[in-house]
């Protein structure tokens, strides 16, 4: 099996961190059940049939488990996988040559499939259908379709948003699976198989208390218990104590409700600038000096889900229940 992975959102570094810590196999991939039965339907089918499974559109925040998912799809297919990123295509030529280049029933895992360049993607349609590339050779009045037979693979599209894929790219994938955060029960889960992965002990409190403040991502409660992780070693214990997790969400500027400084940014600046709102998105990126994407696909999602944040007609909102959390801390030191 050959792993080829590029994964955009993260540095080398946090890649090869996450590599001794992702789930192996279905037992070990916690949580969205319904994802995996779906999955597993596929694959079974795929392995029956002796076929390349449907292509599968995978969507939700960073850090849910999408490209672990692909990796555990591909292994249990027995199939090789090829890692890509939807913006590290820049020519249809790019795409064709790793097209051609796939095995029967080979799996291509394309992350942030929404930023594949226009013309790239157009390439994918007829690959996706038909198993064949439509390619135009010279210009104008001369110019001419050849048709490329490739193998039958598996697409698996991974994207923080389905909604920016457009709508013929989207129609071609059979299954479209949306992934949800996790609760803290599976958090503390993930934690507990983490934990023993790096051979520390972990009281449950502390297990728990690490989980409600992973803001329902795995990568987080991952990034935590590295944290912890080191605080134990430097006092030279292999067990967790609850004050190591204190001392680490500290140093991470994560407070008790789980949220993190950008969190917090957003929802003073709403309170702070905008009278708690409405404020239409622009404008509130504009005030936090931040990129409308990361502010969209890496923050809202989760304050909205836990109702700290409203999405109104007329721009987003802070809650009563941010109100009360604003008002009982709020003076001024949460908005620098
Ligand atoms: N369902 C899960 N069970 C256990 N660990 C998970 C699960 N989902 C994610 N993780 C952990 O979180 C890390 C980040 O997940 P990843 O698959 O890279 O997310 P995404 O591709 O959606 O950004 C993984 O390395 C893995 O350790
Ligand atoms: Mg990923």
């Amino acid at each position: 099996m050959s792993e080829r992975i590029y994964d955009t959102d993260l540095g080398d570094e946090e890649v090869k961190k996450e590599v001794l810590l992702r789930p192996e196999n279905f037992s070990e991939y916690i949580g969205q059940k319904k994802i995996v039965q779906n999955i597993d339907v596929m694959v079974e089918s795929a392995k029956i049939r002796e076929q390349s499974m449907d292509h599968v559109l995978l969507s939700g925040p960073p850090g849910l488990g999408k490209t672990s998912l692909a990796m555990i799809i591909s292994k249990a297919l027995g199939s090789d996988l090829h890692v890509i990123s939807g913006p590290a295509i820049e020519k249809k030529g790019d795409l064709a040559a790793l097209l051609t280049n796939l095995e029967p029933r080979d799996v291509l895992f394309i992350d942030e499939i929404h930023r594949l360049p226009v013309a790239v993607e157009e390439i994918l349609y007829s690959a996706m259908e038909d198993y064949r590339l439509d390619i135009v050779i010279g210009e104008g009045a001369a110019a001419r379709t050849m048709q490329i037979d490739i193998a039958p693979f598996t697409l698996i599209g991974a994207t923080t948003r389905s909604g920016l894929l457009s709508n013929p790219l989207r129609d071609r994938f059979m299954a479209h699976l949306h992934f949800d955060f996790y609760s803290p029960e599976e958090l503390a889960k993930i934690v507990e198989n983490n934990a023993k992965k790096l051979t520390l002990k972990i009281e449950d409190e502390a297990r728990l208390k690490m989980a409600k403040c992973s803001r329902g991502t795995p990568r987080i409660a991952n990034r935590i218990l590295r944290r912890v992780r080191d605080f134990a070693v430097v006092r030279k214990s292999d067990e967790v104590s609850m004050t190591d997790v204190e001392h680490s969400l500290d140093m991470m500027e994560i407070d008790s409700e789980g949220l993190d400084r950008m969190d917090r940014k957003i929802l003073s600046v709403i309170t702070d600038y905008y009278n708690g709102g409405p404020v239409g998105v622009e404008a509130l990126c504009a005030t936090l000096g931040e990129d409308r994407n990361t502010i969209e696909d890496v923050y809202e999602p989760y304050l909205l889900k836990e109702g700290f944040l409203i999405r109104t007609p007329r721009g987003r909102e802070i809650s009563e229940k941010t109100r009360k959390i604003l008002g009982t801390t709020h003076q001024g030191t949460l908005f620098e």
